[in-house]
């Protein structure tokens, strides 16, 4: 069994990463820039929100924090990213989601132009993944992909299980796998909440991606030898022994699922760092694309 070291893999990555913003700058390029929007103080979204700003700053990128009030109208939210999507200086939106109940998230991401689209949330940039276009593609199912080619898991033919069906992990998740490209030609099951017989589905998984967000979901006895295992639950749970009270599992029961894999991603420091590693990619791409549509103006 091989762990598939989230930490490790980002930080290879973000080297490569800082290496083509120097060189980038080097020929006149200007800094990529993300402006994240933050609305409310859901402890885990500003723990996320946090750690992009800060690899913004280590791989020397700019970056602008929006804070907002829970309270905010869907329509202030809608012109604060209008704000930002007419605002040059900026390369990249993202939007933290989830957002509060009276905003709808669709309206929200609906509004973020496309060409700053790097969570890849848009329509646009969904569908244009879907087709197999050059796109923006969202940040967590990039990141596996990237973790996958980074290992060398040939994934060909395979028979991949999904469990969740979110608009930003498990749906997009269907359609990476499943490409024509590499990592993918994979044979893919979506499973979700109303899936029958789920547990003889994922037993005959080569790989699984667990994206329910239930603590433990996947047990061992749902797991095939030598499947290979991709945890995207970050789920926190209760915990006396700890300082602060509660401590992070994931999706799978590690400990008794992970000694029946050929490999698995831990959490914390699994799925989680390759998350940020496809939204700072993202965010290169897109300062380097407003750069040459620039010129060719
Ligand atoms: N909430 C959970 N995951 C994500 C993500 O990748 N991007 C944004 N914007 N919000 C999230």
């Amino acid at each position: 069994m091989q762990i598939l070291d989230g930490t490790l893999v980002s930080a290879h990555i973000k080297e490569q990463i800082k290496q083509e913003v120097i060189d980038w700058q080097a020929q006149g390029g200007k800094k990529p820039h993300l402006a994240a929007i933050l609305v409310g103080n859901n402890p885990a979204s500003e723990a996320y929100v946090g750690s992009k700003v800060k690899s913004c700053e280590s791989l020397g990128f700019d970056s602008t924090l929006l804070r907002f009030n829970e309270d905010i109208t869907e329509a202030f939210l809608i012109s604060e990213v209008n704000r930002l999507n007419d605002d040059e200086a900026v390369d990249g939106i993202l939007v933290q989601l989830p957002l509060p109940r009276h905003i709808s998230p669709d309206a929200v991401i609906n509004a973020i132009s496309p060409a700053k689209d790097v969570d890849g949330f848009h329509p646009i940039s969904q569908g244009k993944m879907m087709l197999g276009q050059p796109t923006f593609l969202p940040a967590t199912p990039y990141g596996i992909m990237l973790m996958l080619e980074h290992y060398n898991i040939n994934i060909d033919g395979l028979h991949c299980v999904v469990i969740g069906r979110s608009n930003i992990v498990g749906t997009p998740m269907t359609i990476l796998l499943s490409r024509n490209t590499t990592p993918g030609n994979a044979t893919v099951t979506l499973c979700h909440s109303r899936t029958k017989k789920l547990k003889e589905i994922v037993q005959q998984a080569d790989l699984i991606v667990a994206a329910i967000g239930k603590p433990y979901f996947v047990t061992a006895d749902m797991v095939k030898k030598g499947a290979i295992v991709i945890d995207v639950g970050i789920n926190r749970i209760d915990d006396a022994t700890k300082k602060s009270g509660s401590r992070l599992v994931g999706d799978v029961d590690f400990d008794n699922v992970a000694p029946l894999c050929s490999y698995i991603t831990p959490v914390p420091k699994g799925v989680g760092p390759m998350t940020i590693c496809g939204l700072m990619k993202n965010t290169l791409l897109a300062a380097k694309q407003k750069a040459q549509v620039s010129v060719g103006s």
